[in-house]
C-alpha cells in the first residue's frame, strides 16, 4: 500500500474529512514519517488526532479546541481546551508540523499564524482555504520577523469537488 493510500485510508477510518473528502492525503504524504512534534488547531471529535497517532508513530500531538476534547489521557496527546485567539503559546515547544484546521476565517488564521509560525521548524499547513488572499499576509509576516532560513509558501489545490479543497503549505 502506498503512503498516500495508507494516509487516506487512515483519515477515512478515523473520521476526519482530510482524506477522501478534501483530498489532503498527498500533502501529508510529504511530511516525514519520523517527525517528533505536531500542533493542530481544531480537534472536533478527534479524527485527525487519532490519525496522527497512527501515521506519525514517534510524534507527540498537541492540539487545541474551543470545545472540550473527547479524549482519555494518552501519553502522546496534550490537548488545550481554549480559544487559539487568546492562547498563550509562549510555553509550547517547537513543532515539526503545525496544522490550522480551526475556524478557517481569514482573521483567525492570521492570528493563529502569528502565534504559531515562530514555533514551526518544518511544515505549516493551513487547511480548507477558500481564498488564497492569505498568502501575501503570510509572506509579509515572515519578512517582518526576518527569521533566518528559506521559507517557501505554496497554495495546493487538491482537485476534489469542494470549494475549500485547498491548503496553504509553508515550509522552512
Ligand atoms: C474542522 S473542525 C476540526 C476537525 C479535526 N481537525 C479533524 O480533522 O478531525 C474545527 C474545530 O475548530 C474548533 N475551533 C474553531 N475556532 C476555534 C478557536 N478560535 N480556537 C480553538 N478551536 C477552534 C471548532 O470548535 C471545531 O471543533
Amino acid at each position: 500500500m502506498s503512503r498516500i493510500t495508507q494516509i487516506c485510508e487512515t483519515f477515512d477510518r478515523c473520521g476526519t474529512d482530510k482524506g477522501s473528502h478534501h483530498g489532503y492525503s498527498s500533502v501529508y504524504a510529504q511530511v516525514p514519517v519520523d517527525i517528533k512534534t505536531i500542533f493542530e488547531v481544531g480537534i472536533a471529535s478527534g479524527g485527525s488526532i487519532a490519525s496522527w497517532l497512527e501515521l506519525f508513530p514517534d510524534a507527540h500531538i498537541y492540539a487545541i479546541d474551543i470545545l472540550a476534547a473527547p479524549f482519555s489521557p494518552h501519553p502522546r496527546i496534550t490537548t488545550y481546551h481554549q480559544d487559539i485567539m487568546k492562547f498563550d503559546a509562549s510555553r509550547l515547544p517547537h513543532f515539526d508540523l503545525v496544522i490550522d484546521d480551526g475556524s478557517h476565517s481569514v482573521g483567525d488564521v492570521l492570528i493563529a499564524w502569528e502565534k504559531l509560525w515562530p514555533l514551526c521548524d518544518g511544515t505549516y499547513i493551513i487547511e480548507d482555504v477558500i481564498s488564497p488572499e492569505l498568502v501575501p499576509a503570510l509572506a509579509k509576516s515572515i519578512e517582518a520577523i526576518q527569521r533566518p532560513g528559506m521559507w517557501r509558501i505554496e497554495v495546493i489545490n487538491t482537485g476534489n469537488k469542494n470549494a475549500d479543497d485547498r491548503v496553504i503549505r509553508v515550509q522552512c
